[in-house]
């Protein structure tokens, strides 16, 4: 092991829904990787692929000096188990960005934050106007919304004042994301929760409306960012 390299074992392959798929994706994208990039780097399995990906490149010679900036903890020791760079928004500045979705329309919006990484993954996409999403075909639906709720990230102390506010935009459900392994809610890395807003529709500016609450910090909606889609 390379001194300061952090062991860290997370997804098995068994675990990875599409995974041939994914490993596919990861790969393609991976291929197009050069030397001295800094790049962000998004969190779910299909990220997590694309990292390894890259790392099986750096072992193999192929590209040196790649800096990759987590879009969570997780992804974080995941980067630094490998032996790459883990970059810093405060210092570095990445050229281009790869994340994964839970949803796809065919205008290119995305849905995203099942994991809870929404936040930093928004911050990532603000960063950088070359986006690269991976998606398998299982992310592909006609409408947002169609298979998963929005995730909407929420200040603890403002939930009272948050969720009227989110119920005058008619969500047919609207939860607060239990935690695993933990009892009572998840607790994002940002020390904040987690609502789950499902609607029967999304309108084309709900990102933005749910921005402009006072108390939420981010949405899981991602309207009008024109990703690079990279599928097989
Ligand atoms: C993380 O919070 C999410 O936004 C993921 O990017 C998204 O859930 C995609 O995950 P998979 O690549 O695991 O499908």
């Amino acid at each position: 092991m390379l001194p300061g390299v952090i062991p860290f074992e997370t997804f098995d392959r068994d675990t990875i829904s599409r995974y041939e798929d994914k490993l596919a994706i990861a790969r393609s994208l991976a291929a197009g990787v050069a030397s001295g990039e800094v790049i962000g780097a998004g969190s779910g399995s299909s990220a997590f692929l694309a990292i390894h990906a890259i790392a099986e490149r750096f072992k193999a010679g192929e590209v040196a000096d790649v800096t990759l900036i987590p879009t969570s903890i997780e992804v974080q020791l995941t980067i630094a188990s490998l032996g790459l760079r883990v970059g810093d928004l405060a210092a570095d500045t990445p050229s281009w960005l790869f994340d994964g979705a839970d949803e796809v329309d065919p205008d290119g919006n995305l849905l995203k934050g099942r994991g809870g990484a929404l936040f930093r993954e928004k911050i990532l996409f603000r960063a950088t106007t070359d986006r690269r999403v991976l998606v398998d075909p299982s992310k592909h639906v006609k409408h947002l919304g169609s298979r998963f709720p929005v995730p909407v990230e929420v200040e603890p102390i403002a939930l009272s004042v948050v969720i009227p506010e989110l119920e005058k935009l008619f969500p047919v459900e609207i939860e607060i994301r239990k935690a695993e392994g933990k009892d009572g809610p998840v607790i994002t890395e940002h020390g904040n929760l987690i609502v789950d807003c499902r609607f029967d529709g999304i309108d084309p500016d709900l990102e933005k409306q749910i921005k402009s609450i006072t108390g939420v910090v981010e949405s899981g909606l991602f309207q009008g960012y024109s990703p690079n889609l990279v599928s097989i």
